[in-house]
């Protein structure tokens, strides 16, 4: 096969229209604005309605993606989603979205490893494109979190949101994929889990009663691994693509909590204005937090061709990667 580039032709995110604020959380939670900023840098989040699942999320985002391009959904190969909060068990969201977007026939997966989603696809779509068996990928982050946050757990209930971010990857001579680090850890998964609704345990009444169908999370120590894990990913993406802390424009991070965001940055060394955040706006999103931050700050216009960008996530596995990545021209601004 011949051996060919890759890059990110268009990206693009949605999140659903309601938004939950801090103050909105207080009336049935005993947290506080205060607490809630200061722990976790979080303003607000968007939740989806309830009629709206994870896909209407990914394809409201693919759908802005491809206009950007004026991309035929049927010119795209293969769709793949991450997302821990897929529509069903099976079948995959990412059948659903490519059929819904008019691309019935072709290849769709999905990638379940939590809040590492987008740096997981990101990696396999680009090995897909640059091994030469696809030349078009649309890869979307998409999460409705909020189904599957136990409203009532002051813990966990602040913290996540919903939305879809969207990158239109395809082939080209020059190769923006620099390096990757993926890593995991399932030795105790019970860190960080949704008990229920797998093959372990049934989502019957007792696992409802106990909210085992429901996020739970030693957040503490999914602090600690976070930092450490954002920090040595980095580092090893950074050496296999023979690059140092230097040379990175931006680091993308997953968006789970400022002040592990700001850890890491730190040790990094990288000064905030090289920090992307928005984790005020949307809270963690998982596997859409990534792809939702890429596409504010293409908006924003902070991003230039050349620009070496890393970005790294981690979450439930536990999991963790980076992907380090030169930014090239978009398709809308010309091949
Ligand atoms: N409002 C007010 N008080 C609170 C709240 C709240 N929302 N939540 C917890 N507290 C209290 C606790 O009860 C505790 O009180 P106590 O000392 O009387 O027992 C106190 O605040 C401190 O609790 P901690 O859990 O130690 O607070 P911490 O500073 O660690 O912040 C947090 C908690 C925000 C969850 C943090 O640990 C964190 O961000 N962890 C990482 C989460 C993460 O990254 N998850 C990503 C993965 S998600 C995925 O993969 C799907």
């Amino acid at each position: 096969m011949n051996q060919t580039g890759v890059k990110i032709a268009a990206v693009a995110h949605y999140a659903p229209a309601r938004i939950v604020t801090n103050e909105d959380l207080t009336r049935w939670l005993d947290t506080s604005d205060e607490w809630i900023t200061s722990r976790t840098g979080m303003k607000r989040r968007h939740w989806a309605a309830p009629g709206q699942a994870t896909s209407d999320l990914a394809i409201a985002a693919a759908r802005r993606l491809l206009e950007q391009t004026n991309c035929d959904p049927n010119e795209v190969d293969c769709y793949i989603v991450a997302t821990c909060t897929a529509d069903y068990p099976f079948p995959a969201t990412a059948c659903i979205v490519a059929s819904k977007l008019g691309a019935k026939g072709k290849a769709a997966f999905d990638i379940e490893i939590a809040c590492s989603g987008f740096i997981y696809g990101l990696t396999v779509a680009s090995s897909l494109i640059r091994s030469g068996v696809y030349r078009r990928i649309v890869l979307i982050g998409a999460e409705t979190l909020s189904k599957i946050v136990n409203k009532g757990d002051r813990g966990t209930a602040i913290l996540f949101g919903d939305g879809a971010g969207a990158v239109l990857l395809e082939a080209t001579q020059e190769d923006s994929f620099l390096s990757a680090d993926l890593g995991s850890d399932g030795s105790r998964p019970e860190i960080l889990l949704v008990e229920a609704g797998g093959s372990r345990r049934a989502t019957d009444a007792a696992a409802i009663a106990a909210n085992a169908h429901l996020i739970h999370m030693a957040g503490r120590e999914v602090f600690k691994f976070a930092v450490n894990k954002m920090i040595s990913a980095t580092g090893r993406a950074l050496e296999k693509a023979h690059l140092t802390k230097s040379d990175v424009d931006f680091l993308i991070p997953h968006q789970a909590n400022k002040r592990i965001i700001d850890a890491a940055a730190k040790y990094l060394g990288m000064p905030p204005e090289k920090v992307v955040c928005n984790i005020h706006e949307y809270g963690n999103t998982s596997a859409a937090s990534i792809p939702i931050a890429l596409s504010e700050s293409v908006e924003q216009g902070r991003i230039a061709p050349g620009n070496v960008i890393v970005f790294v996530g981690f979450g439930g596995g536990l999991s963790w990667g980076a992907v380090a990545w030169r930014w090239q021209a978009l398709a809308s601004e010309g091949r």
